[in-house]
């Protein structure tokens, strides 16, 4: 395997893939729409793999402009990352995330089996565990009820892979659940970069401590948790990134359908992220306690086990790594790229 399309690779977990697919002697070409992302991204990666990356500004929707990057460059596998992801407003614009998310990996999928691709590495996410049944959470865990319609296109895009891989054998075809991305890489030069308000705790975290926001929000502290605060799994972006990497050998060898979750194990509360990120970067995060937020959950860690053991791949970087690199980043783009 050569030649990787990689769909999103100008977001925040696609640029870090594109580094450590180079690190590993892949090709590969990206398509982005740049609806959430930046090009300057792609320079950053560039001047860390020392080469350009190819780059189209094509929207997966495109059935034509996504062909032509095909035909241009043959490609032996496919990382889908491209989507939209933002919880709340998938609650808010319910039909253009069903729209954006299903109806463009629909267009992908077709576009790849014209072009005898078929093999596929799929975002998927912890969500789909929904209130998970079992903690910490293996791939056997049932798939829960998703509270909104981001995480339903994550869940029904799953059963869409795996029916046509039931159809087709001749996909390959690896759902990877990630639990919850944080940091960036060790260059400081990317990194996450949301647009506005952040909806997640880190880039919050990093916000205020740059002096963009005054003061973090804890959504809870009541909860059935050690301090009453939520717990997650948090990896860093980099482990994900090689996650992906490992799971391309395992295509390689012709998996069928596979399913791996991608997290470190460990949980931490957000009062646990906010003092590693304070002890380890020396700057202060003043928050408050607020009520919970809609939707969430108490307690949502990873049993990674399985793709330890199948793809050779285990989380190396711990909770002070991914808070010392997510603030270099912010410290090195206050108004990010
Ligand atoms: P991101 O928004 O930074 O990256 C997604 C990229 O896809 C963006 O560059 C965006 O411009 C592009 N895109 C969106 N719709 C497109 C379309 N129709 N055509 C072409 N490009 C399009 O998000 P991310 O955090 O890097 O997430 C990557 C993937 O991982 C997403 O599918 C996301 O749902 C999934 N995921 C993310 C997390 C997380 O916490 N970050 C957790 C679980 C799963
Ligand atoms: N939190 C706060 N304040 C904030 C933001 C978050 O206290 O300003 C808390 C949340 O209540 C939660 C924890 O921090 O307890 C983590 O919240 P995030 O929003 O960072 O992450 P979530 O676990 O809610 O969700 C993320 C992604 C989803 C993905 C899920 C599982 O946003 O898309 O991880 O992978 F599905």
């Amino acid at each position: 395997m050569k030649r990787i399309l990689v769909t999103g690779g100008a977001g925040y977990i696609g640029s870090h893939t594109l580094v450590e697919l180079a690190e590993a002697g892949y090709d590969f070409v990206v398509v982005d729409n740049l609806c959430n992302s930046n090009k300057e991204s792609l320079h950053r990666v560039a001047k860390i793999i020392g080469r350009e990356v190819p780059f189209f500004k094509v929207d997966i929707r495109d059935k034509d402009g996504l062909s032509k990057v095909l035909d241009e460059y043959s490609c032996d596998a496919c990382i889908h990352f491209a989507g939209l992801k933002a919880v709340g407003e998938s609650v808010a614009k319910p039909y253009e995330y069903y729209e954006n998310n299903i109806g463009g990996t629909l267009v992908l999928i077709d576009v790849l089996k014209q072009h005898n691709c078929k093999n596929i590495i799929f975002s998927s996410s912890a969500t789909v565990y929904g209130n998970p049944a079992v903690i910490p959470i293996t791939e056997e865990c049932p798939k829960g009820k998703c509270t909104n319609p981001y995480g339903q296109t994550k869940s029904m895009l799953e059963e869409i892979f795996m029916d046509i891989q039931k159809a087709d054998p001749q996909w390959n075809i690896v759902l990877l659940r990630y639990f919850n991305p944080i940091g960036a890489h060790k260059s400081g030069t990317i990194g996450e970069n949301p647009n506005g308000i952040p909806n997640n705790l880190m880039p919050y975290i990093t916000q205020v401590a740059v002096g963009k926001r005054k003061e973090l929000g804890v959504f809870g502290n009541d909860y059935d948790t050690p301090d009453g605060t939520g717990v997650r799994d948090y990896i860093h972006v980099v482990d994900l990134a090689k996650g992906h990497v490992c799971a391309l050998h395992v295509l390689q060898n012709g998996c069928g359908l596979s399913i791996y979750n991608l997290g470190t194990g460990r949980g931490y509360s957000v009062l646990d992220v906010i003092n590693a990120f304070v002890k380890v970067n020396g700057v202060d995060v003043p928050y408050s306690i607020k009520p919970r937020r809609e939707g969430d959950i108490a307690t949502c860690y990873s049993d990674p086990t399985k793709a330890e053991r199948e793809l050779g791949w285990k989380a190396q970087f711990g909770i002070e790594d991914m808070c010392r690199d997510a603030w270099l980043f912010q410290k090195n783009n206050p108004e990010g790229y």
